[in-house]
């Protein structure tokens, strides 16, 4: 329970009430005098969950030529602000820093959802650039990495942590980052689904061990099963959507909507061109983006 403190006397009818958190916010609501004990209850759970969201540091980052998105996640609230990065870009890592160190916050781990086809991650360079940043990929990707993780590991980071969950299909080794479960943690919850759920659509399966059948088992069983307002946040947009949630891509998804074989044969007919990036970023991305010494050296150098 949340200590709290009532302020006397009274100011016109109305009483102030300051809640102190367990993070050591203080926050001041005035409520009536008959309906205080329903008030106090609401604004204790309400102040909670609300105190947790406004913790977490949260942006969400493009990179244009591949249309991928990296995620910037802080816990604002612990002294030492410790930050994870999601699925960054080689190509946008010296912005994704700039922004780092602008916003003082400590770069802890540099995750990827999966082994991506069409950019080169950006972690290895990151963890070159900045000592100390240890990277994490699934275990089942097979890519190296510092973690590998699996279901239902927890990436803590600060009192905030993201939970995994296993969401094969589009390549094998896919997973979706989910903010914590709890009045603590972030409400509604962020889900970061990589190419397992895009916004009206999803990643294709006919390359990197993909497979249709199971990424749709995978949504229905470990993201479609999250609470309806749970926020969506994929691994690229293409139309300049940013965000959706779990209740919409339920109802207007036009493939995951389907039943499971209508669904398989979308994704066999999809047609689409062999990935331009695949036979350079797929190499380098299963080293953790530092396919070389060169690019090592370079990377330490600049
Ligand atoms: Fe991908």
């Amino acid at each position: 329970m949340l200590p709290l403190r009532l302020h006397l006397p009274a100011h016109r009818g109305l009483r102030l009430l300051s809640l102190f958190t367990r993070f050591g916010s203080r926050q001041t609501v005035a409520f009536s005098v008959e309906s205080k004990v329903r008030s106090v209850a609401m604004a204790s759970y309400s102040t909670a969950a609300a105190d947790a969201s406004r913790r977490l540091l949260f942006r969400q980052l493009f990179e244009k030529e591949s249309s991928t998105y990296t995620y910037l996640l802080a816990d604002m609230g612990h002294p030492e602000k410790p930050a994870v990065l999601i699925d960054p870009v080689d190509k946008t890592v010296d912005r994704d820093l700039s922004l780092i160190r602008d916003l003082g916050v400590k770069l802890i781990y540099a995750m990827n959802t999966h082994v991506h086809a069409d950019h080169v991650t950006g972690t290895g360079i990151i963890k070159v650039k900045v000592p100390g940043v240890q990277s994490v990929i699934s275990k089942a990707s097979n890519a190296k990495a510092d973690h590998l993780i699996e279901q239902g590991d927890k990436i803590n980071f600060g009192n905030l942590y993201l939970e995994v969950r296993a969401t094969p299909g589009h390549t094998l080794g896919c997973v979706t980052y989910v903010t914590g479960d709890g009045l603590n943690q972030p409400n509604p919850r962020l889900a970061f689904t990589g190419d397992a759920v895009l916004i009206r659509g999803c990643g294709r399966t006919d390359f990197q061990g993909g497979s249709s059948r199971q990424l749709y088992q995978s949504v229905h069983s470990q993201i479609f099963t999250l609470p309806k307002e749970t926020l969506i946040y994929p691994a690229h947009d293409y139309k300049g959507f940013t965000v959706s949630t779990v209740g919409e891509e339920m109802l207007y998804n036009p493939r995951l909507t389907k039943d499971e074989e209508t669904f398989k044969s979308i994704m066999e007919n999809l047609k689409l061109a062999y990935p331009k990036m695949i036979d350079v970023a797929v190499p380098a991305n299963m080293a953790c983006g530092l396919q070389d010494v060169a690019v090592k050296a370079e990377a330490a150098s600049s």
